[in-house]
This record gives C-alpha cells, structure tokens and sequence, in this order.
C-alpha cells in the first residue's frame, strides 16, 4: 500500500519506492504539508509543525495568535488571507474580490491513475504500479472547489500532482493563476538548478544557491521554448551526480510555464510550477471544470544521476507510448543539411540510395517538398506535394525508396501557415490575431489559431490525407517560431487571455488523433531542434529533435543537460557534414558518430559526396550502432564527467540486467603533456567479470567502478573512445 491514511490525526503518508511525502488536514480544514524526502516509517509527524505567534503576520483566527498562514508550510496555499508568500491559486469573483479560502471537505484513495481529460500524463498499464490520493477542498463563499491529486508509484521515487477546478456556485470564476502544485520546505539550505539556453544551445545546465526571495525560470513564448525548460530542481549544496539529496519538478506541459522557488523570511522554501499566471485567466462558469496539467516529482537519496535515471524510466514505460515506446529506433539519412530547399526527385532518390548502401534504414524528406515552397517565406499551409520537385507525385518517391529498402518519412510544419499560401488566403482569420493590429512574423510565418475546432479539424485532415496516400512510416512534426499577438477570432472579450492554453489543448487534441490513427508511423517532434523538448510532447511523440545544432562539441553539452530529465530514447542525434553548419567547426568523422550514437542515430549530410574512406567509416558506425542500439536506447543512463565543468564529457549506458556496457569518453581540446588519467565506470555489477569487447582483456566489476579504465593518450582537438563490455564467461 502506498498511501497511508490515519483518521484519527488526519495524516496521509504517501510511500514512493525510498521517499515519504506526508500531509496532514489540520482541525479548521487547512491542508498543512509535513515532510518530503528519504523514507520513514512513522507517520506521526505532526510535531514538525509549530505555531507561534510572529510579527507582522496576521491570524485568520483572531483569538488564535498563534496561527498565521504566512508560516504554515501548506499543500495549496492562497493569498490574501494572512500568507504573503507566492500563492498556488487566485481567482477573481463578480464582484472583484480576489479573495479564496480553500479548505478540506473530503478525500478519496483509489488504486491506479485516473488519466487527465484533454492533457498528457504518466500512466499505469495495471492498477497494482500506483495508489492516487484525491483530496477535495471547498471555498464555501463561492462554491469552488478543487481536488488535488497525488499519485504514488510504487515502482519509482516519484510522485505525480494535479488540480482540478471545478465551479459548484451559481456565479462565473475567473482564474488568475492555476499552478498543478505547491510545497514548501522547511529550510533553505538549496541551489536551485534549471535547464536554459537559446536556439542551438538548448538545455544547458545552470546551478546556482538558493536566497531570500523568489528564484524562478518561465516561459512567455507559447511553446515551453528552447530557453528555458519546463523543470527545475532544488539539490542540496553538497549534491553531485552520485550523492546527496535531489528535488526534480518537471511540468507535463508544452505552453506557457512557471517554476519557481521562493525563500521565506524564515527561510522556508516554497516550490511551485504550472502554467505561467502571466497573460492567462480563465472563465470558469457555473458547473464548469478546469484541469490544470500534470507535475512530476521525483525525489532522490543519492544525487542528480538517481533523480535522471528516475525519470529517464518513468518516461520511457509510462510517459511514451505507442507501437515504438519499446521498439528500437531506425538509422535515418534527413536531407536537410544536404540540400535545404534546393533538391528534387533525382537527388532524392541519389541520396537514399547512398543511404541504403551504408545500411541506413529510412529516408527522411525535411523542408521543401509541398507547394511551392523553394523559400522559407511561403506555401505552409499547403500540405500537397511540389509537383516541380515530383512530377510523379509523392507516392512515387515513396516507392522508389521503398524498392530499395528504406522506409520513408516525411517533414510537417502543421500548426504553421505562410501569408502566402492556398489556405492564408482562403482563411485569413485563421492565424492567431488580434483585432486592429499587425500580425508579426517569425521565420516570415504566422501562427495558426489552434483554439479554433475547425482549424484543428482542417489541420488534422490535411496531414492524414498525407500520411494516407503513402506508406509513411516516420514523420518529424516541426514548429518554428513562437506565439505573438496572442488572440482568437472566435473567443469574446474576456475569453482572450484563455488563448494560449487553449492553443496547447487544440494541439494536443490534433496529435492525439493524428498518433492513434497512425500507429504504425514513429513521430519525431521538433520545434527549431529542441524548442519543445518536454514531457507533455514525449506523451505523443516518443522522440524529440534534441537541436539544430549538430555540432559533435556543442551537442556533448545539449545532450548532457537534456539527460538529466530525459531518457536517451527521446533524443534525436545525426552526423552532420563538416564545417559544421551552425557552428562552423571542423571534427572527425569518428567524433560526429560517437556523439550521435549516444542517441537515436541517424545522419544528415549530403551522403553522395562522401569519400570512399568516409563510406567506410560510415558503414562501420551503422552496423555498430544496430548492434548497440538496444543498450543507448533502453539501458540505464550513467554520467561520468560533465562538459559544463571542464575540457573532457564521458557517459555510459548499461544493460538492465548489467551484462552489457558501453563507455564514451570525449576530450574537447588537446592538452600538452596531459595526464595520464583513469575513468571510473557506474551502474556494473561488482561481482562479476566484463570482457572488453574485440580483445581478450578482462576487468572486474568492481575494478572497474573503483579503479577505472585508462583513459588512452589522445592527440589533436576533438577526441573520443568507445569501449564496450559484456559479461564474460
Ligand atoms: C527546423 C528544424 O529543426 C530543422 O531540422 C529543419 O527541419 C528545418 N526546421 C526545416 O525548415
């Protein structure tokens, strides 16, 4: 049993695999918070809170001094009666006031997870993996309540949280601020580390002490963007990869988010995060509901690497889904560095047939197929194929690379539409707008409306009738600019401010529908690389492309910020030609693949202009990879050394049952007379013998935890080793 309820003091113990999350419903009805962390047994915690009377914070109770909601660390707090700390939730009722004042009316445990209506989420595949505890509040003024949800898996250290809005009054609600959770802790002895970048540069990690007053990362942008990710953590200041206790929030959402940390004057640390309170309210009418989306918790004993791996688990069994959540992952050829928009069917078809001389096993056709689309400055919108680029049509380059044993697969920009374009001109209304203003363009696009049913629908149609005419078998769904002028056409006045949300439900409906009537194809999101890496995509597209920036240095850094929450199953990787496009660096082509194999491989360079040395490594790096795909996909995922602190990165990947391992060490610049130094490996089993694969040599477990491998001299820039190790025998 994972949940624990005494009637007697109306505590609930929440038990995760080694983490306890207790909460207690205090006499008047507010919902206090405990504890969070390591596991205890004891449920009797409630002595951890102390009432005391404080200056300058006020008491609900004015004959009672000694309680105040400024100190009581809570579950879901409000504002405006006696905390001043960051609230959870605000609403706003016809009369003005801005005043709520939740507390308990009931509760429920059920077995299992209910899902959420219209928003991605983990899930169970039995009701056995998790208990979920449904907490109803009530502000009896105005007839709102909530339920908060907790959801304990019994198999993982995490926990899931979310909100539900429900108006039972008689007046209209508006919501000023709806966030999928709140805790606070009891100190501030914390840095708080978060995942921020920019295009090209996505997910780098950044970490930093915890002070006075509010810390916190959002988004503003409509997208949860490349510059700032939907998770933060609190880590203790002696936490490092393998050590120390860790925090992960991480939102299951894709619009706009907030997380944040705010120190107290007693330095009482109050977390929170959901969908960002800026530019949003929401209606919520009598006998209404509002699902606020989900949040992750996860909780480690033992370092950031234990939190990842945490999480990298969850999400590959019970965020992915699909035909492909458990199946490897193809080695793809995409034309886009090789041609951008300059191509046709002849150097189509020259390039894939490359491609399936190295072994390469499906072609991707990126940007540039349909309208009249030679630029980046028209036809979005216009999903049927450039007949000048393919007289014969689409079904016919299908064909052509079917016959030489490829699969096929195919590039959308869906929510998109250009100016010019066939369905701009016949809905100018459909792109987001407000009235009397310009629209401005990014990438020369707008965006559609995608709070509007029929816009969907439209967008839902056209890529089906696509993916029907054709056996695709891959599509890579891309997303290029972010959201301006956010208003709706078919939202009235006090409905505007709902827009952005309401865009993020619209996409997720379209992917819902389009994913399950597509089983058989494997999406890959994108939004301008890794501008929408997050989990509330992951639930409908298993993998993500990680960046634009293929560059083999600069992805040692994306790829390894982006695992500290997601798995290497959701990472998209390709060798991409030298000079590297982005950032114009020369590396071998040996440095390019042991990157790219640290993800879901692929390659995206003009294969027809490679040397026969070239086509000779490159045949090698496909056949290994197939060899090795299973252990980079579905093993367990161990830093070694960070990029972010020095000149070398190295990372390993282990099979589950510890048989199998692959080791990849990278050293940035050379240095001179360097040292001769040792990397020590994780996750093995001590007790038994590894083979280093193509030689005789046999290491220990435990050798090669606690003393290391020799790490071999390099020379020049841009250096790496692979070993692998399987069980000897
Ligand atoms: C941005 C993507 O990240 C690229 O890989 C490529 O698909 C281009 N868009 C095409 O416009």
């Amino acid at each position: 049993m994972s949940i624990i309820y005494n009637e007697s003091n109306r505590i609930f113990h929440l038990q995760a695999k080694d983490t306890s999350y207790v909460l207690q419903v205090l006499e008047r009805g507010y919902v206090a918070h405990l504890y969070w962390g390591k596991k205890v047994k004891t449920s009797n915690l409630s002595h951890l809170l102390q009432f005391k009377e404080r200056a300058f914070s006020p008491n609900p109770y004015p004959y009672d001094l000694s309680l105040s909601l400024d100190t009581l660390p809570q579950e879901y707090p409000a504002y405006g009666n006696t905390d001043f700390r960051s609230p959870a939730y605000q609403i706003q009722l016809e009369n003005g006031s801005t005043i709520s004042d939740l507390r308990y009316k009931s509760h429920k445990i059920l077995k299992g997870k209910p899902q959420l209506k219209g928003l991605p989420a983990t899930y169970i595949e039995s009701e056995d993996e998790a208990e979920t505890l449904q907490l109803e509040l009530v502000d009896t003024v105005t007839g709102l309540e909530v339920i908060l949800s907790y959801t304990v898996y019994e198999q993982f250290n995490a926990i899931t949280r979310s909100v539900l809005f429900m108006n039972k009054g008689n007046q209209p609600l508006k919501i000023l601020r709806a966030l999928s959770m709140s805790v606070d802790f009891s100190d501030a002895n914390f840095d708080f580390m978060q995942l921020s970048g920019a295009w090209a540069r996505e997910r780098h990690i950044k970490r930093r002490p915890l002070v006075s007053g509010s810390q916190s990362v959002e988004s503003r942008r409509g997208t949860s963007s490349h510059q700032q990710n939907p998770f933060i953590a609190l880590l203790r200041r002696d936490t490092n990869e393998d050590y120390g206790e860790a925090y992960g929030f991480n939102l299951v959402y894709s619009g706009n988010f907030l997380a944040q940390a705010e120190v107290d004057q007693y330095d009482n640390t109050r977390v929170s995060i959901g969908i960002n309170p800026f530019d949003f309210t929401w209606i919520l009418g009598p006998g209404e509901e509002f699902q606020t989306p989900e949040v992750v918790l996860v909780y480690s004993d033992s370092g950031i690497g234990k939190m990842s791996r945490t999480y990298h688990k969850l999400y590959r069994t019970r965020l992915c889904r699909g035909q492909y959540r458990d199946r490897v992952r193809p080695i793809l050829i995409n034309n886009w560095e090789a041609t951008y928009f300059d191509f046709n069917a002849e150097k189509i078809e020259s390039i894939a047939k490359s491609a399936k001389e190295l072994g390469i096993e499906l072609f991707v056709l990126d940007d540039g197929w349909f309208g009249k689309r030679d630029r980046d400055n028209c036809s979005l919108g216009d999903w049927f194929v450039n007949r000048k680029k393919f007289p014969e049509g689409l079904e016919d380059i299908v064909k052509k690379v079917n016959d030489m044993g490829m699969q096929f697969g195919l590039w959308f920009e869906p929510e998109m539409i250009s100016a010019d374009s066939d369905l701009y001109r016949a809905h100018p209304d459909w792109c987001l707008h407000v009235p009397n203003r310009p629209c401005s363009e990014g990438r020369n696009q707008l965006v559609l409306d995608l709070s509007r049913k029929e816009v969907c629908d439209a967008i839902i149609k056209m890529v089906s009738d696509i993916l029907s005419s054709a056996p695709i078998t891959y599509v890579k769904w891309d997303m290029n600019r972010h959201l301006t002028e956010i208003g709706s056409a078919s939202l009235p006045a006090e409905k505007q401010r709902e827009t952005a949300h309401r865009y993020v439900l619209g996409l997720y409906r379209i992917m819902d529908e389009i994913t399950r009537a597509f089983p058989h194809i494997l999406f890959e999101s994108c939004s301008g690389g890794g501008g929408r890496f997050d989990p509330g995509i992951l639930y409908y597209m298993p993998q993500t492309w990680t960046s634009d920036n293929t560059d083999a240095v600069s992805r040692l850094y994306i790829q390894y910020g982006t695992s500290i929450v997601y798995p290497v199953s959701t990472m998209g990787a390709h060798v991409s030609a030298v000079p590297n496009h982005q950032v114009h660096r020369n590396t071998s082509l040996e440095m390019r693949g042991n990157v790219a194999m640290s993800g879901n491989f692929g390659y995206e360079l003009d294969l027809t202009k490679l040397t026969e040395e070239e086509k000779g490594i490159v045949k090698k790096q496909v056949a290994y990879y197939k060899d090795i795909r299973h252990l980079v996909q579905f093993g367990e995922f161990y830093r070694l050394i960070s990029p972010f602190e020095g000149n070398e990165a190295a990372w390993m990947f282990v099979s589950e049952d510890q048989t199998e391992a692959l080791v990849a060490y990278f050293n940035i610049l050379a240095q001179p007379n360097p040292p001769m130094k040792k990397l020590r490996l994780k996750g093995l089993n001590p007790a038994i013998n590894y083979r280093l694969m193509d030689t005789d040599k046999i290491y220990g477990g435990d050798e090669l935890m606690f003393i290391g491998l020799n790490i071999p001299e390099l020379k020049g820039d841009f250096q790496s080793v692979v070993w692998r190790f399987k069980i000897s025998d």
